[in-house]
């Protein structure tokens, strides 16, 4: 692993697009594994000042999302789709139709998550997956338990996922109690993986999972036997390191 803290948030997240950016330029048609929560909203700030600044296109880029919440109306403020669509989709010359992410309304939500994995299979690999992490060492909503699962599965969000995602809903009464999540299998399937770490509170996570043993515990520890992961850690989650 790759790992790199900065003592600055600006290098932090000039680095992290400087990744994309590279690659979409040396790859025009990059396929990109994208993640949501609060960590990449910098990251995908940059992108679109430096895609209005001529730096970068998406014009022939295709993206996957990790994850999506399952029952809430596509166009819910808080889905997943509205999300991508509102902090980076809307904004750059991406062809929405090669934006991917899984259906959380399906009728059929063990046929979606069969068809996302064949999709990613038939398309792949991921030339470069970003990803955070949860307080609970979670990768996309791959929980920390006895096992996890490789392909797409719906998965029951813990307590602790759910109060960490409530500071977006009205009450965590309104946080879905389910998502569909790409597997961990699927994930690792990535030529490289991009993990971005924010926060004092991620600090003790981010030690466990970076140079902690690797266990189903802790599924971002998985992560330690993937060949080409970059790590790119603020100070406050790097503290720990020192
Ligand atoms: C989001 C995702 C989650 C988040 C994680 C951290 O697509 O898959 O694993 O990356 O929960 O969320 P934030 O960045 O909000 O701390």
């Amino acid at each position: 692993m790759n790992i790199h803290i900065f003592k600055n948030e600006e290098d932090f997240i000039q680095t992290a697009a400087s990744q994309v950016t590279s690659l979409l330029n040396a790859n025009p048609y990059a396929k990109l594994g994208l993640a949501t929560g609060s960590t990449p909203v910098g990251l995908y700030k940059r992108l679109i000042e430096m895609h209005r600044q001529g730096l970068v296109s998406f014009a022939q880029a295709t993206t996957y999302n990790l994850d999506e919440y399952v029952g809430l109306p596509e166009n819910h403020a808080e889905s997943y789709r509205t999300f991508m669509n509102e902090k980076l989709f809307n904004h750059i010359d991406i062809n929405i139709d090669h934006t991917h992410i899984p259906n959380g309304n399906a009728a059929d939500p063990e046929e979606e998550c069969r068809a996302y994995d064949k999709m990613l299979e038939e398309n792949g690999p991921v030339d470069l997956q970003l990803l955070g992490i949860g307080h609970n060492g979670h990768i996309a909503f791959n929980e920390p338990g006895d096992s996890l699962t490789s392909g797409t599965h719906i998965t029951t969000l813990q307590a602790k996922t759910r109060e960490a995602n409530a500071r977006f809903f009205p009450s965590i009464d309104d946080v879905p109690t389910h998502a569909i999540t790409m597997g961990v299998g699927s994930i690792m399937k990535a030529r490289q993986i991009m993990l971005l770490i924010r926060g004092e509170d991620k600090a003790e996570i981010a030690k466990r999972a970076l140079t902690g043993p690797i266990s189903t515990d802790c599924p971002a520890s998985l992560l330690q036997c993937h060949p080409n992961v970059i790590v790119l850690l603020d100070q406050g989650a790097g503290r720990l390191f020192k």
